[in-house]
């Protein structure tokens, strides 16, 4: 389980507790958090799931695969903190995370 804190551009924060196993755009999707689409259902094949890394834990996540990178490249406004949140899978080492949302979805 970990305590995610999802970010809108608005500045509207959402805390959800995320399961383990669960993907940080799976804990948005079953919160009801608006600004994530996730047209692809966590197949690494839209880039509407995007979310920035707070800058202090950018470091800690898992590596990005270049299959991530390669639709990180169509994402709407994608910056050195982008992420795709169905490629990013919760677990304690995450508990506290803090993403935020673009403004719109690729
Ligand atoms: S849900 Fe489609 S790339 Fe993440």
């Amino acid at each position: 389980m970990a305590k995610i804190t999802y970010i809108e551009h608005n500045g509207k924060s959402h805390v959800v507790d995320v399961p383990n196993e669960l993907s940080i755009m799976e804990g948005a999707v079953q919160n009801d958090i608006p600004g994530i689409e996730a047209a692809c259902g966590g197949a690494c094949a839209c880039a509407t799931c995007h979310v920035y890394i707070d800058d202090k834990w950018f470091d800690k996540l898992p590596k990005k695969e270049d299959t991530e990178q390669d639709m990180l490249d169509v994402a709407f406004e994608p910056n050195k903190f982008s992420r795709l949140s169905c490629q990013i899978t919760a677990t304690e080492d995450l508990d506290g995370l803090v993403v935020k949302l673009p403004s719109k979805q690729a």
